[in-house]
């Protein structure tokens, strides 16, 4: 049955494959390279696929995750809400060095510098693109001395050992190959009791994800199919690499419905600056649109960790 549900499934994304020979060649590409660079190059400058603006519009907020929207209702904000969940979970301040893997377009990182005073970010991330319109943006508010950001991949850092105080991944360790070896490169870089925190998409606990379609999603994202375990396996594995004291916050009720609303408006034709969501207590209860990552890839659980190196 799960095959047969796979082929009906593979049959509806099929009819919007083939409705263009450009939508079937980067589909092909992105499948056959599976490579997170080749996706948010199509990506764009937008989070929402098919939103690509070309980075008209200069003062477009250029944040890529799915935003906490337990208070925001605009994408802007809830794009910042969920900077700031992590930074508290990973307790950034004052004369902290960071060391943020996977930075998107900077946004965070200038937000960090601005509402949490660290003293430096060296940033890494493997989409060339990103990193240089993230330079560009740094350099333009003057901030080139404390936001550092450089093409490199967070399983490979460019930092002698024991040479930060805190390290972040916000939406991006899921991408990484493996975030096995992403977590040994943190505690190499972390000084002694340096913290290591993550907003990440993994599995709902217990949930194992499997066949075609999600093998699809997984090649299509760049998600190598290692890194698809739950929390509890995430906090295992965390602990074998070195970490303890592991705080653990599933904030799915708070990411997957307002990440729906906004995008039916989008989707719709709604600029993201006058995107404003309705989200009903029915909405987070049932965790509305979780049925969308449910249906390609499994990650239905979107979770802040944070961890001490031991
Ligand atoms: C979903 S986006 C999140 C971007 C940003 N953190 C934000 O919230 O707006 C994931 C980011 O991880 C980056 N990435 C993927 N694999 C990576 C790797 N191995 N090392 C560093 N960055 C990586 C991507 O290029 C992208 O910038």
């Amino acid at each position: 049955m799960a095959v047969l549900d796979d082929i009906k499934q593979l049959s509806q994304v099929g009819v919007g494959l083939f409705r263009s020979p450009g939508a079937l060649l980067r589909e092909l590409v992105l499948l056959a390279r599976s490579n997170p660079e080749n996706y948010y190059e199509f990506l764009g400058d937008d989070v929402l696929e098919a939103q690509d603006q070309g980075f008209e519009l200069a003062e477009k907020p250029l944040w890529l995750n799915l935003g906490y929207w337990e208070q925001a209702r605009t994408y802007p904000e809830a794009g910042a809400a969920l900077a700031r969940k992590l930074a508290q979970a990973a307790r950034l301040g004052p004369g902290d060095v960071v060391l943020d893997a996977g930075f998107g377009f900077g946004e965070q990182d200038l937000l960090w510098v601005g509402e949490f005073d660290v003293a430096k970010i060296i940033g890494v991330n493997v989409t060339s693109l990103h990193v240089e319109v993230a330079k560009k943006r740094v350099e333009a508010r003057g901030l080139a001395d404390r936001i550092d950001l450089r093409l490199a991949s967070a399983t490979e850092i460019p930092l002698d050992d024991a040479s930060v105080d805190k390290v972040v991944a916000l939406e991006s360790a899921f991408h990484f190959d493996t975030r096995e070896d992403f977590f040994d490169e943190a505690r190499r870089i972390l000084k002694p009791g340096g913290r290591l925190a993550t907003a990440d998409c993994v599995p709902y606990l217990g949930e194992h994800p499997s066949g075609l379609i999600n093998w699809l999603g997984w090649r299509r994202w760049g998600v190598p199919q290692v890194n698809i375990y739950d929390r509890d396996e995430y906090v295992r594995r965390l602990e074998q690499h070195g970490f303890k004291d592991v705080e653990v916050e599933s904030i799915r009720h708070h990411v997957f419905p307002g990440m729906h609303r906004y995008a039916e408006q989008r989707n719709a034709g709604v600029a993201m600056h006058d995107a404003r969501v309705e989200i009903s207590e029915a909405d987070v209860q049932s965790c509305l649109g979780v049925e969308v990552w449910a249906k390609q890839g499994g990650l239905t659980d979107y979770v802040i960790f944070s961890a001490v190196k031991a």
